[in-house]
């Protein structure tokens, strides 16, 4: 039974993705900074997902998280690295904490995590990173956010030319606007957010975290075989359209 550890597994995109792999047969190492969410996606499978809470940027994460999974599966194939944070400021407005909050729990946690998971994976192996449509395109106001989530890029295309020699597949998905508990208030009640980027997705819905997660599904899976470095945009359009839509 393959084996795959999510990251922010308690809500929103990383939640939609673990129940995908747990539907698809997978075993799960589900970890995430809050408990009780954990406890109820447990719930779902016992006998195939174990659950860890932590906050990602800690210093023993990423070895507990990996060990955890050899040690209750015996391996580790997939690992998604998805928990992140948001609502940047712009740059001219972020103090040093502001700046060191984002690189550390949306870049250096993920390289820690990239880095422990190597050692166990073998040939036949997938990461997928969640990066942003941000991480491709400057945004007004996006910050250091912007920066972390090319930085995820970079992290996929640099992994993948290093360890496809070993079999191991390394992509990203940059999803464009996901209604999760993150963007959740700003979508229903914020109209200048609204037209920035719901009014201006050429697909005419928000996109919802069943959308990531089959992109990184597949990008996980054997169908994705010859796929390395890539970074799949989930955006219902946003991007190529260049914020326009017609009417
Ligand atoms: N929602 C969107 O529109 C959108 C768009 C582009 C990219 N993303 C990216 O997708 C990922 C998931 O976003 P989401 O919208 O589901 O967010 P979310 O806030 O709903 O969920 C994130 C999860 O990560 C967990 N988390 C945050 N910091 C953590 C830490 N230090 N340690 C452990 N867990 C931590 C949270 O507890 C939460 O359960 C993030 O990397 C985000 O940047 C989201």
């Amino acid at each position: 039974m393959k084996t795959v550890l999510v990251t922010g597994a308690a809500q929103g995109i990383g939640r939609a993705t673990a129940e995908r792999f747990i539907a698809s047969g997978h075993a799960l190492v589900a970890t995430d900074i809050s408990a009780q969410a954990l406890d109820d996606l447990r719930s779902l499978a016992p006998e195939r997902i174990v659950v860890l809470v932590q906050d990602i940027t800690a210093d023993p994460a990423p070895k507990e998280a990996v060990d955890l999974a050899v040690a209750r599966f015996g391996r580790l194939d997939v690992l998604v690295n998805n928990a992140g944070v948001g609502r940047p400021r712009p740059i001219h407005e972020t103090d040093d904490d502001g700046i060191d909050r984002f690189l550390d729990i949306n870049v250096r946690a993920q390289i820690r995590f990239c880095r422990e998971a190597l050692g166990v994976m073998k040939s036949g192996a997938a990461i997928v990173n969640i990066a942003s449509i941000f991480g491709l395109r400057g945004n007004a106001g996006a910050g250091v956010y912007s920066v972390s989530k090319a930085a995820m890029i970079g992290l996929t295309r640099q992994m993948a030319a290093d360890y496809g020699p070993s079999g191991i597949r390394v992509n990203a998905v940059a999803p464009g606007l996901i209604k999760t508990p993150l963007t959740a208030d700003r979508i229903d009640n914020d109209p200048a957010f609204r037209r920035q980027m719901v009014e201006t997705t050429p697909f005419p819905r928000v996109g919802t975290p069943d959308d990531i997660a089959a992109a990184v599904h597949f990008l996980a899976s054997e169908d994705a075989g010859f796929i390395a470095g890539h970074t799949l945009v989930v955006d219902g359009g946003w991007l190529v359209a260049n914020g326009q839509r017609k009417a």
